[in-house]
């Protein structure tokens, strides 16, 4: 195994589980959405208002590759990213992928205030997506955990699952 990478829905907990489990694994950690802001200069949420989700998609897959040569890191991704098989295909090399399952009522009161999602504005639209990619999270990873659970206990999840103990 290379890397460890977390996939899931919006709000499940995917960057401050993975920056938890790095640091106690001794890993890298890298977030997706982190490095596309970086890059781009501006948020993810202008990224969508200035070019459109097409363009977003099309960064994240460039950035697919781009990290796709690390080792020893946990990767936190935004949650489009395993839901296209260009992009799965990718990462799935050599990796672990972990599927952080929290309960869509868990995800609405974690991030339904939060403005700086653009595909989290509709509550409704939301949960037909989150019952969209569920099922695609489910067929790439490796793993799956609960991700409705402390970021203390859901990091140990992942360590026992894992075997790295
Ligand atoms: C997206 C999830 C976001 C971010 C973008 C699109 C998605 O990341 O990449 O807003 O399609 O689910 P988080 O999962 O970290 O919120």
């Amino acid at each position: 195994m290379r890397n460890i990478i977390l996939c899931g829905f919006m709000g499940a907990g995917k960057t401050v589980v993975g920056k938890e489990l790095a640091v106690n694994l001794g890993f890298e950690f890298v977030d997706t959405d982190e490095l596309i802001e970086r890059e781009q200069g501006i948020s993810i949420k202008e990224i969508f208002e200035k070019y459109g989700e097409e363009y977003f998609r099309d960064v994240e897959y460039e950035m697919c590759k781009k990290i796709s040569g690390m080792k020893n890191t946990v990767i936190s991704t935004g949650g489009g990213v395993l839901t296209f098989e260009r992009n799965y295909e990718i990462l799935k090399k050599d990796n672990k992928i972990i599927f952080l399952e929290a309960s869509f009522p868990i995800i609405c009161e974690r991030i339904a205030n939060d403005k700086s999602r653009p595909l989290f504005q509709d509550i409704e639209k939301a949960k037909v997506l989150y019952e969209e990619r569920s099922k695609k999270y489910l067929s790439v990873a490796n793993y799956r955990i609960d991700g409705d659970l402390t970021v203390t206990e859901t990091v140990s999840n992942i360590i026992d699952v894992l075997n790295l103990r």
